[in-house]
């Protein structure tokens, strides 16, 4: 399976942040934002991966994360030159993606949970269909909404409805067989001018092939479109890692821990940094067991 992070997008509820600075570059805590959603996919199992951005913004993504060799990785990049929708990702990424499923995830959303590295690995196992996962909100009607029948599978889906039907939003984490590249190629924008995901998971939904996890209470699926929101999820993730010592989404050591890169390169990508608490904690983590 190959993975693709959609980070472009204006940013404009995050003005003056993002006059000059991409979202998906600013900080959650101690990292770059999109550390967290590339951990992600990494947890998945995921080890190529495409990032597409802005054409102002890509060489930033690059400088920051290279050619994804130091972490056992293979990125790529792509420009998307307006925002026209997150489907849109397929049909840039088309050519990455060739004859593989596909798991997409925007560089904006953030999870920690416990047992979600097998529920993501489960999902990146899927060779036909789709999956996408459902999360109780109190705003339901700021996200896709699905309706769920009692084996949990999917009876609807619709973007951003007045009059939600359900408590159920739809993160910004999907996996798809190989025709969501296709499907994406042939949708017309919307009303508002966008290829819109939820075409596409409609599309899986419509011919009974598209699973849905719920994901449980003890989840955190955290939300950094606003100053409010992006504090909340630093102030999370600083409370979360001080408590037990542990860092959430560090990319460097889901390589380690998921045997991408070993125990010497992981204590170098420490040292590199290691005037920082980041570096040391590497190290640190470098040096467990021996
Ligand atoms: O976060 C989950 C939600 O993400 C889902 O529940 C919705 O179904 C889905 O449409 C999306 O809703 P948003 O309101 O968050 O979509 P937004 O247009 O703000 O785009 C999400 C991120 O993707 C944002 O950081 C900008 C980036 N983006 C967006 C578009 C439309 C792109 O990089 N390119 C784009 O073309």
């Amino acid at each position: 399976m190959k993975g693709i992070v959609l980070a472009g997008g204006t940013g404009t509820r995050l003005y003056p942040l993002t006059l000059a600075v991409s979202k998906q570059l600013m900080p959650v805590y101690d990292k770059p934002m999109i550390y967290y959603p590339l951990s992600t996919l990494m947890l998945a199992g995921i080890r190529e991966i495409l990032i597409i951005s802005t054409p102002h913004d890509l060489p930033r993504f690059r400088d920051l994360l290279g050619t994804g060799e130091d972490w056992g990785m293979s990125f790529s990049y792509a420009e998307q030159a307006r925002p026209e929708g997150l489907a849109q990702a397929f049909v840039l990424g088309a050519d990455f993606v060739g004859k593989d499923t596909v798991a997409l995830i925007l560089g904006d959303n953030l999870f920690y949970a416990k047992g979600f590295s097998h529920l993501l690995q489960k999902a990146a196992g899927l060779t036909t269909g789709g999956c996408v996962f459902a999360y109780q909100v109190r705003d339901p009607e700021r996200y896709g909404v699905v309706e769920l029948d009692a084996e949990n599978r999917v009876t609807s889906i619709e973007e951003k409805p007045a009059k939600p039907k359900t408590n159920y939003a739809v993160p910004g984490l999907y996996f798809f067989d190989n025709r969501a590249i296709e499907v994406s190629k042939n949708l017309k924008p919307s009303a508002r001018g966008e290829l819109e995901i939820v075409d596409v998971i409609r599309y899986y939904l419509e011919r009974g092939e598209l699973q849905a996890q719920v994901l449980s209470r003890g989840t955190a699926w955290l939300d950094t479109g606003t100053h409010d929101s992006l504090q909340q999820a630093a102030s999370f993730i600083e409370a979360v890692q001080n408590r037990q010592g542990l860092k959430i989404s560090s990319p460097e050591e889901v390589a380690y821990r998921m045997g991408y890169i070993d125990r010497a390169k992981l204590r170098e990508l420490g040292e590199r940094v290691s005037k920082s608490d980041y570096g040391q904690y590497l190290i640190e983590v470098s040096h467990e067991g021996v």
